[in-house]
């Protein structure tokens, strides 16, 4: 728990109380955590993993709104707006997630407000990332967004190297077209240009973004 950004500065005691409200569940690799449209009964804090929130048309299309990974948590925002759940979220890799219940958790917000301020403060940087989606899916093509893409995820997930910062997730090209707002064929067909240019380069099936 201390490693987790939205409890620092509380007390080990407080911690304490805190682990006692948490539930911990694994969940496997493509689970689906819950659907969009849902009623709210969780907020969730991801201990290890990686999970996609994501919006679906009736034609079975997938919009991918952020992909989420340790430390992170989701599930707030049904929980304090009293409404149904926003968005779908699936676990898209092998996942240790905690639960908190929605009782406890508008006990969490009430009693600690440097709890409630992290969660403002990460909404707000949602928002942002949201905004910059906007823009990017108004003006610019589907490389630049790829690119943008890229880089984010790099910022998130990256590991240092040599060449470049390798994106230390194993992301398909299925789940990059989701992500960026195309198909598989337009990822692979960029994928594959932005490695002749130079940009872009695939080590044992993960991403190295050039420096
Ligand atoms: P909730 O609406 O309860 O369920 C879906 C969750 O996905 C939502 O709460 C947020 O925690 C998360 N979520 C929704 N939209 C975004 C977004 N644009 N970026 C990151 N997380 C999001």
């Amino acid at each position: 728990l201390k490693k987790l950004e939205l409890f620092n500065g509380l007390s080990t005691e407080e911690l304490q109380e805190i682990k006692a409200i948490m539930q911990e569940k694994n969940y496997a690799k493509n689970e689906m955590i819950f659907m969009e449209g849902a009623e709210a009964n969780n907020f969730y804090i991801i201990l290890t993993g990686l999970v996609k929130v994501f919006k679906t048309d009736e034609q079975g299309r997938e919009k991918t709104l952020s992909l989420l990974g340790n430390k992170d948590f989701f599930g707030e925002m049904a929980l304090l707006d009293n409404n149904s759940r926003s968005a779908s979220v699936q676990a898209i890799d092998e996942s240790k997630i905690f639960k908190i219940s929605r009782k406890k958790f508008k006990r969490l917000v009430t009693e600690y407000p440097e709890i409630s301020l992290k969660i403002i403060a990460t909404l707000s940087q949602r928002l942002r990332n949201s905004n910059q989606q906007i823009q990017n899916l108004t003006f610019k093509q589907v490389k630049g967004r790829l690119l943008d893409s890229l880089k984010q995820l790099a910022d998130k997930y990256g590991v240092e190297q040599e060449n470049g910062i390798l994106i230390n997730k194993k992301i398909t090209h299925q789940e990059l077209a989701n992500l960026v707002g195309t198909t598989r064929a337009t990822i692979t067909k960029l994928l594959g240009e932005l490695i002749e240019e130079d940009k872009v380069e695939i080590k044992n099936r993960y991403l190295i973004l050039k420096k």
